[in-house]
């Protein structure tokens, strides 16, 4: 099969002014591509917007919330308006959510997680399949997480909405075979960004030990560069992959799963969060 080839086709990137989704703007960029990039975050937006022009390169940036269902209609239309045709879609907009046990997470931030990293992906895919299907040869590419394939205790929020997100887009990889859509799920590790200083913290405010601890948690295990994460996306990419692990952290657990998909969650009281015998 012949490598997807990036140079001059129009993509979409959600989430685009931090972390991962910057590192894809630039490195898209880079590879030839014209970048229209949403975020919620004006500020970091523009950074993006900053350092793809730095390397010499075009960008359209869009304030736009992804999981307001009316915003991303109207810029999807506006996108396809402008470039004519969308042909790479990068759903990477989400967010995190600080521990908090299912009993006591409240409906309104359960329903702002599912809204943003499951709706989000959702109405962006919806938004843009037709043009996508009308484009020679597309990609649209759904990030899920490592907690999209085993599920992580005191966070079960962001652990639904990442398997939603998860079966939600091996579903398109079937029903999009043999149009000119190819469609990848990302299941990345611990990535070196600032979702875990973004997190919505409940239950707690200020400067507290517990945040103190979990930001630490999630420093110390995560182990990838933003910049690497998007470097593997796009080999995947070229490779016109469907599945994507990114980090050993993730392609450990993948595996670990399957081998013991009944009894993983001994493994990670004891040793990811590396809680006391009873
Ligand atoms: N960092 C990790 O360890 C990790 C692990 C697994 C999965 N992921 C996933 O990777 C993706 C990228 O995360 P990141 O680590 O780069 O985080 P990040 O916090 O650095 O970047 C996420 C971006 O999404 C934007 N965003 C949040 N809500 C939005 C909304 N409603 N509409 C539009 N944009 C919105 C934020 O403003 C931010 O710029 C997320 O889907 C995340 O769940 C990250």
């Amino acid at each position: 099969m012949n490598e997807f080839d990036f140079k001059g086709k129009n993509a979409v990137i959600t989430g685009a002014g931090s972390g991962i989704g910057r590192e894809l703007c630039i490195q898209l960029a880079k590879e030839g591509c014209n970048i229209s990039a949403a975020d919620i975050n004006e500020k970091g937006l523009r950074e993006t917007e900053d350092a793809v022009r730095a390397a010499g390169k075009n960008i359209i940036c869009y304030i736009t919330d992804v999981s307001d269902r009316k915003q991303i209609f109207e810029f999807a239309e506006k996108t396809i308006y402008y470039n004519n045709s969308i042909d790479i879609v990068i759903n990477n907009a989400g967010v995190a959510m600080s521990d908090v046990p299912a009993e006591n997470i409240d409906f309104k931030d359960f329903e702002w997680m599912m809204n943003i990293n499951l709706w989000g992906v959702v109405n962006t895919a919806k938004a843009f399949i037709g043009s996508l299907k009308k484009s020679r040869d597309s990609y649209l590419v759904n990030t899920s997480s490592i907690y999209g394939i085993f599920a992580m205790k005191n966070a079960a929020a962001y652990t639904t909405s990442k398997f939603a997100v998860r079966g939600f887009s091996e579903a398109l990889v079937q029903e999009l075979h043999g149009t000119s859509v190819n469609v990848m799920t990302v299941y990345p590790g611990g990535i070196k960004t600032n979702i875990a200083k973004n997190s919505r913290w409940i239950g707690e405010t200020g400067d507290t030990d517990g945040q103190k601890r979990q930001l630490a948690r999630f420093e110390n295990s995560a182990k990838t560069e933003p910049e690497d994460a998007a470097k593997q996306i796009l080999q995947a990419m070229k490779r016109r992959k469907k599945r994507l692990l990114i980090g050993k952290d993730a392609r450990f657990m993948d595996l670990y799963v399957r081998i013991n998909p009944s009894g993983y969650d001994r493994f990670v009281r004891e040793h990811i969060l590396k809680e006391k015998q009873r």
